[in-house]
């Protein structure tokens, strides 16, 4: 099934042949005033430029051709020469039909034959997950989701951070509480215990004051250097108790990340390529790629177009020990070998876009990435309070994940009760009931801003049941269920949509759009176009919906077409949804 703007693409292209004018002039997109047309071709402009003749003589040319073809209602020329086009119900209905009987509901096919790593989440061992890893997880996990549904082989990666100083800052604490001696005796020779000397609970007590008596203390920050280019030399003691440090984060975190229903294929870290590490620094240097400055092993990136200065990425400091930069370029190097990807997508702040140009530049280099595995770093912006600052605590601390989903959850508790939903369901579905109310409206409301942008965590207006919110929309689909199921109940039959009325139209073109919209999401790497349309869904829907009778129309022939509409309606809803990572409850 080939997306309706695309197949209407063909059909202009051949008309620009005909004329003798390149094909690639007739390109059809949906229009951009849909109260004037469909669609709309605005290719006559550079083709007569091209030509140097006159615009709206091209357009005439062009419309000629196409009015041959049956599948048009409407063809006509605006202004300087713009091709404004309808097509026909029937052709509408056609396409419907077919959308209806496809698994994958016309879901484009960018993605055939290729793979794409992506790597979000990005939490760090013993640091709980705050607001900042939300929007790389809730970004990420709607791309990975879109790829594959657009037929990519997508291997997503939660690129763990375990390797940095934070490591060394929490061994040398340890040491200093005396908490697990066996772990610092030199004259140990192993094993060490099984059973981790600290809980996920401990870590998260003993990081912030590890990493406050290093910012107090310069003789605890050389400590806990010192620590970590131990640990990375391979110090065994210090490896046995890093990898309980590991071991109980990632517990901690495969909890988190489900409550939030985003899942990863591998759940590698820094420390995974460790090994590979030396051996590409050997092969740098030895290619005199890496050079020495001021004591550190370096890569220089700067090129001579640059506007701003490009800082050398830094392999390895004068101790010895690796840097986030020196994990990140193993890392390509592990991913080329490990996955073939065509394509390796960063969702990361966007204040590291620094920090990718540099590692991006040093792979490209290096030739790490061949010809054919692109690097690209997708930035998000911040999610600021009320003041405009990257959201806190109301103490003025770091806001932790489960945290923020447990006042989502309330809020969204307090919001059905005002809005009368789910008041006689039992308990339980209630709170399940909010708390996936609660996600969506974070997880909408992140996704809907623009990327780059920077957003204000505005938790009242996100859990609102009108506007453009995650809750509206569940609450769209979940009315459209209802519908369904007393459809079901009394027995009535479903049948192709039709189009008899403008509300149906233009429902039946919204729906048609949606492999156009699923190939732009993915080609701009932008879910807020998801969530745009689906906001359009519902809103047309709801026209439908209040102009038509439905389950008490006379007409059997009419009701089961609705119906189908209906039907067609909550499979693209709950698809675009499904993309979002939003739930939808069975009922409100
Ligand atoms: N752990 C990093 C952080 O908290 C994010 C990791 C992003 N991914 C990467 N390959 N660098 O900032």
């Amino acid at each position: 099934m080939k997306p309706l703007a695309a197949e209407l693409t063909a059909i202009a292209a051949d008309a620009f042949a005909a004329e003798g004018l390149p094909p690639e002039f007739g390109f059809v997109q949906i229009s951009d005033r849909s109260d004037l047309a469909q669609f709309q071709c605005n290719g006559a402009l550079p083709a007569a430029k091209q030509m140097k003749t006159n615009p709206r003589a091209v357009a005439e040319k062009i419309a000629a051709r196409l009015k041959s073809n049956a599948i048009f209602a409407k063809v006509e020329i605006a202004g300087p020469g713009f091709i404004n086009l309808d097509v026909t119900d029937n052709a509408l209905v056609e396409r419907a039909g077919a959308m209806a009987k496809d698994a994958r509901l016309g879901a484009p096919e960018t993605g055939v034959g290729k793979t794409s790593v992506i790597d979000f989440g990005g939490p760090n061992v013993a640091k709980p997950m705050h607001v900042g890893h939300l929007r790389s997880s809730i970004i990420g996990d709607c791309m990975q989701r879109l790829f594959r549904a657009n037929a990519w082989h997508v291997v997503s990666d939660v690129h763990l951070g375990d390797w940095g100083l934070q490591m060394g800052q929490l061994i040398s604490e340890i040491r200093h509480r005396g908490i697990a001696p066996v772990y610092f005796n030199e004259n140990h020779k192993g094993p060490y215990p099984d059973e981790s000397p600290v809980t996920m609970d401990d870590l998260e007590e003993i990081y912030p004051v590890a990493s406050a008596a290093c910012k107090a203390d310069p003789a605890r920050l050389d400590e806990a250097r010192a620590a970590t280019a131990e640990l990375q030399a391979g110090r065994a003691g210090y490896r046995a108790l890093w990898r309980h440090f590991v071991n109980v984060s990632e517990a901690g975190l495969t909890r988190e990340f489900g409550s939030l229903g985003v899942r990863f294929d591998l759940w590698k870290g820094e420390a995974s390529v460790d090994a590979l590490i030396a051996p590409m620094i050997a092969d740098l240097k030895a290619r005199g790629l890496a050079v020495m400055s001021e004591g550190a092993l370096v890569v220089p990136v700067a090129e001579p177009t640059d506007k701003k200065e490009i800082p050398p990425l830094i392999l390895l400091k004068s101790d010895g020990a690796v840097l986030y930069g020196t994990t990140d370029l193993a890392t390509i190097v592990d991913r080329v070998r490990s996955q073939e990807p065509d394509l390796i997508l960063y969702v990361v702040d966007q204040r590291q876009h620094g920090h990718f140009e540099q590692v991006f530049r040093a792979a490209r280099k290096a030739g790490l990435t061949g010809n054919r595995v692109e690097l690209e770093h997708a930035g998000f912006g911040t999610m600021n309070g009320p003041d405009g600052k990257p959201f806190k605590t109301r103490a003025g601390g770091v806001m932790k994940l489960y945290d923020l989903i447990a006042m989502a959850t309330e809020e969204a508790g307090q919001r059905l009760t005002e809005a009368g939903l789910a008041g006689e369901y039992p308990e339980e579905e209630r709170k399940a009931i909010a708390r996936m109310v609660g996600i969506a409206a974070i997880k909408f409301a992140d996704l809907s801003n623009h990327r780059i942008s920077d957003y204000i965590f505005d938790l009242g207006r996100f859990t609102r049941f009108e506007g453009k919110t995650g809750p509206y929309l569940q609450y769209a689909a979940v009315r459209i269920q209802s519908i369904l199921r007393k459809a079901r109940e009394d027995g009535y039959a479903s049948a192709s949509p039709v189009v008899r009325s403008a509300e149906e139209r233009r429902l039946v073109l919204q729906l048609l759009a949606l492999p156009d919209v699923m190939a732009a999401a993915e080609a701009k790497r932008a879910p807020s176009l998801l969530c745009d349309y689906a906001f359009t869904l519902a809103q047309e829907f709801s026209r439908f919906y209040s102009e038509h009778h439905i389950l008490s129309e006379k007409d059997e022939a009419l009701r089961a077409a609705r119906l189908g509409l209906c039907d067609l309606t909550l499979q693209v809803l709950a698809k675009v949804l499904d993309l979002l990572g939003i739930e939808i409850p069975a009922r409100m």
